[in-house]
């Protein structure tokens, strides 16, 4: 199965991921994780990404592109893409890949919920370097306090999730990524929008149901 998974920064798109993949088997590819793995490696793209991910900008197209073909490529089982595509130019370059493959995305999965809720998710948010786990000191916290419960990793707050940058990241989905969503309804894909307010289960139990059709 492949699906898009669409939402704004702190949607709870990390967090579903997590259990959209176990449920179904496929590959979990984060554009986020990826580039945040790229510049702990030290490589020229995670250089090149730095500046735009600190200050809540889209890294450029064309490094996007190319790093996000590859490993959907990598992926021969399926996969859930989280965090691309983030521009029109991005989706326009992953249909023409799709269709050189003779492949199509079975689902995009859109999550809905409002900037204030976003901004308290986000500034609570907790992350495991290591097991790229994800936490939220109020709605997701750890069992033990600021460890993670798998491998009891030490929590960190993402340089982006500060306030002033998390305004800027809102911004840039609402100036760049939302007419992404226009983009997949005129082409008359299968949309699945769900309500992400909701409490976590609530959310990942209303995706399963439609997923759980596609995937038959
Ligand atoms: P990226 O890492 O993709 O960040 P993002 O899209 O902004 O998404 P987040 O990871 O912040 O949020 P999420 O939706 O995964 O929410 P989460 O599950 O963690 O991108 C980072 C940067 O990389 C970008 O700014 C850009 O510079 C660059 N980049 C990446 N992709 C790119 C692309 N395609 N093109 C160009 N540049 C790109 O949840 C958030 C918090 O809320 C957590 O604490 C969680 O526990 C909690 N939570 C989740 N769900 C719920 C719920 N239902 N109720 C209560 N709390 C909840």
């Amino acid at each position: 199965m492949r699906v898009i998974l669409l939402g704004p920064p702190g949607a709870g798109k990390g967090t579903q991921c997590e259990n959209i993949v176990q449920r179904y088997d496929i590959r979990h590819l984060s554009s986020g994780d990826i580039l945040r793995g790229e510049r702990a490696a030290g490589s020229e793209l995670g250089k090149k990404a730095q500046s735009y991910m600190d200050s809540g900008a889209l890294v450029p197209d064309d490094l996007i592109i190319e790093m996000m073909i590859k490993a959907i490529k990598s992926a021969e089982k399926g996969y859930i893409l989280d965090g691309f595509p983030r521009t029109v130019v991005q989706a326009e370059a992953l249909d023409k890949a799709l269709d050189a493959a003779g492949e199509k995305v079975d689902a995009i999965v859109n999550l809905e919920v409002d900037d204030e809720v976003i901004i308290e998710r986000l500034t609570g948010r907790r992350i495991a370097p290591k097991s790229g786990r994800v936490y939220h000191i109020k709605y997701n916290p750890p069992k033990e306090d600021n460890k993670c419960d798998e491998t009891g990793e030490e929590l960190i707050q993402r340089e982006d999730d500060k306030p002033e940058v998390v305004k800027n990241r809102l911004k840039t989905y609402h100036d760049q990524t939302e007419p992404v969503l226009g983009y997949y309804r005129n082409t008359g894909k299968n949309i699945i929008d769900v309500r992400a307010d909701q409490d976590i289960e609530k959310v990942t139990s209303s995706i399963f149901d439609e997923l759980d059709k596609v995937d038959k």
